[in-house]
């Protein structure tokens, strides 16, 4: 035998606010007032009709309230404006205003009134926003997302004095409002205040709960109360089974879908948005338990709804099973009498792929209704979309924790690259995209990446990500661990990243360690372009380090490569060498032997006979040849002597004639 549980949300239906409101109005009939409203009082059709039937008639603007007629101000409130009409005019009226809206408009009023600029986050459009704006002195903005924000402030009020108040609608998001404050928190003249409602987010945590944990779900409300379908996209993101039903009527025209009829214990959720009557709620879950009640044991779910008239709407969210699959789509059996097609386009954006990539003949996949044709008897459907939904809800609870996520870079666009992660194309901003500016965006282009989320806009359905924050921190863990194990001695390859005239700096794996000039080369030079050039690889190895200041020092001469080791093992006193003269100073000359050993040739020992000026005997160039009189291994120093070969070359030429 089948069980079934039906929940309905605890904060499921009116608000305070709302409630407060409707109140106003029923409470105004039954004292004998012939009531107006400034606009619906709700998004819902059943109170809209049921005050219609009692007269209640809906008007836009003061001037079209008859004489005796009462006008109620809704929850959303009004501007200044309107209260100054209706008093001029002379017409009674009710304020329903909700005092949380109340308190927004006072704070806007006020912060306008010291001269403050005003930010309202928000829908520009909403009737709450509008009448907010409508009770500042001085003008009023009205922005929509942390980006616009961003951009807002950073054009009007980073070198500006001008001090400005940032204030959300009731119902903005938080997640979207945390960021904001956070960027206000950059500008020392922005000051924030908090205003959003927390009946709007504790009725959508609770909705996120129920429908985790219900087989079918069921939000309640108008199809244009805005919060009642915010209600339906979160709750279809985690329940498979969702229907959005504006009256308790259409319960008999939703579709099981398949699967059903084997479950033994099926939880049913219901939830409402914030202007639907608690007696309409009420009434659904009578009309679902009447449904469970009439059932008998071999009672069939899917068939019993299957027999009733089904119908979709675009937006729904449904099942459908793939019968088919070509070059360009595939084609589902969605349960109706309809034939379904889902376009490449909207079975994925990833361009490399085709649709035998992404689904196979009987998967079940969960779709979304883009367009009906019921005279063709065509539904396309959407499955990147629930796909997105779905993304979008893990995107966001990555960025809640931090995650890293990945995915391929599918595009290079203006100002960014996309990268298509969990069926939602993240924007990844220049600024984030590399560690570098001169790093070239085309080339992460089909490259999978990893990235952190920074902002989610779910309203807009859109992401954005950061693979600098990724690389950032690995290139952090990269420096610690090398700071944890470097040791003097260890030997790294390098690329040489700069010259200066002291030295080389040599990029070690994001830790850039420098080699001295003296370090770069045995022979004597005047730069290090004269032996490296930026770019080239290097072999070094770890000389000295500190630690706490994070410098190091770098060597690169190899002892094998030591000319002094070269020469002792070539050469001896009192032999006689080929020497190039390569300085000239008072006091003699020095003379290249082999490059990197120079030897000096004392003034007394450049001739055979008294020299005053060594530039009248010997000029940089000259090649000679010099017997090696001294080696002072110690100090590194060679004594040379012309004068010894010479008196030689006599002595012998005199025993030759003897
Ligand atoms: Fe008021 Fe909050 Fe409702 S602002 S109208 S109680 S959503």
């Amino acid at each position: 035998m089948k069980k079934f549980t039906i929940t309905a949300a605890k904060t499921a239906g009116f608000c305070f606010g709302v409630d407060r409101a409707v109140k106003l109005v029923y409470n105004e009939i039954e004292h004998g007032f012939k009531a107006v409203t400034l606009g619906e009082i709700i998004h819902n059709p059943t109170v809209v009709n049921d005050l219609a039937e009692k007269g209640v008639r809906v008007i836009n603007t003061p001037a079209e309230a008859e004489k005796d007629e009462k006008v109620i101000i809704r929850s959303h409130g009004v501007g200044r404006d309107v209260y100054r009409e209706l008093e001029e005019r002379g017409i009674p009226y009710s304020d329903g205003t909700c005092p949380f809206v109340k308190r927004i408009q006072n704070t806007a009023a006020k912060c306008s009134a010291e001269g403050k600029d005003i930010i309202i986050m928000g829908d520009e459009t909403h009737p709450e926003v509008i009448g907010i704006a409508g009770h500042c002195q001085n003008k009023a903005y009205v922005l929509q997302d942390p980006e616009e924000l961003e951009a807002f402030l950073k054009k009007n009020f980073e070198n500006s004095k001008k001090k400005v108040a940032i204030m959300p609608q009731t119902t903005y998001n938080i997640n979207m409002w945390q960021n904001c404050v956070r960027i206000a928190a950059f500008y020392e003249n922005a000051e924030t205040y908090d205003t959003i409602c927390s009946a709007t987010s504790e009725r959508q945590a609770e909705a996120a709960r129920l429908a985790s944990e219900s087989d079918i779900m069921i939000v309640v409300g108008g199809r244009h109360s805005s919060n009642t379908v915010k209600l339906f996209r979160i709750c279809s993101g985690l329940c498979g089974t969702c229907f959005h039903a504006e009256s308790p009527g259409e319960l008999s025209m939703l579709k099981m879908p398949k699967g059903f009829s084997n479950k033994s214990d099926i939880r049913i959720g219901i939830t409402a948005g914030a202007s639907t009557p608690a007696s309409i709620i009420k009434e659904v879950k009578n009309q679902m338990s009447e449904i469970i009640k009439n059932m008998d044991e071999d009672f069939n779910f899917e068939e019993a709804l299957n027999a009733s008239f089904k119908r979709l709407y675009t937006g729904n969210r449904v099942k459908g099973y793939i019968t088919a699959v070509n070059n360009t789509e595939a084609i589902v059996d969605v349960g109706t009498k309809h034939t379904g097609y889902v376009s490449l386009s909207e079975l994925t954006d990833d361009p490399s792929l085709k649709p035998e990539d992404v689904v196979k003949v009987g998967d079940e996949v969960d779709l979304i209704v883009i367009k009906i044709n019921d005279a063709e008897g065509i539904v396309q459907l959407s499955k990147k979309k629930v796909d997105a939904l779905k993304g979008l809800d893990e995107l966001a609870k990555a960025k809640e924790e931090g995650t890293i996520l990945e995915g391929t870079v599918t595009g290079v666009v203006k100002g960014g690259v996309i990268v298509l992660a969990n069926g939602v194309r993240v924007f990844i901003p220049a600024s984030q995209a590399t560690m570098r500016r001169d790093e070239k965006l085309e080339e992460l282009l089909k490259q999978t990446v990893k990235f952190k989320v920074i902002e989610v806009n779910e309203q807009r359905g859109k992401a954005v990500g950061s693979i600098k924050a990724v690389r950032s921190a690995e290139r952090d863990a990269a420096k610690a661990k090398f700071w944890d194990t470097v040791q003097v001695g260890d030997v790294f390859k390098g690329e040489v990243k700069s010259l200066t005239s002291y030295g080389a700096f040599v990029d070690l794996g994001g830790i850039d360690g420098m080699v001295h000039i003296s370090e770069l080369s045995w022979d004597r030079i005047k730069h290090p372009s004269e032996v490296v050039s930026v770019g080239d690889t290097l072999e070094v190895y770890v000389k000295d380090l500190d630690k706490e200041a994070g410098r190091i020092s770098l060597g690169y001469k190899k002892d094998e490569d030591n000319p002094w080791v070269k020469f002792e093992s070539e050469y001896k006193e009192g032999d006689t060498v080929n020497c190039k003269i390569v300085s000239i100073t008072a006091f003699g000359a020095f003379a290249q032997i082999i490059p990197g050993i120079d030897g000096l040739i004392h003034i007394s020992q450049i001739a055979d006979k008294r020299v005053t000026n060594v530039k009248d005997v010997l000029s940089v160039g000259d090649e000679v040849t010099a017997k090696i009189t001294e080696i002072d291994s110690e100090k590194k120093r060679i004594s040379l002597s012309i004068r010894a070969v010479l008196e030689e070359n006599g002595e012998a030429a005199e025993s030759e004639e003897e």
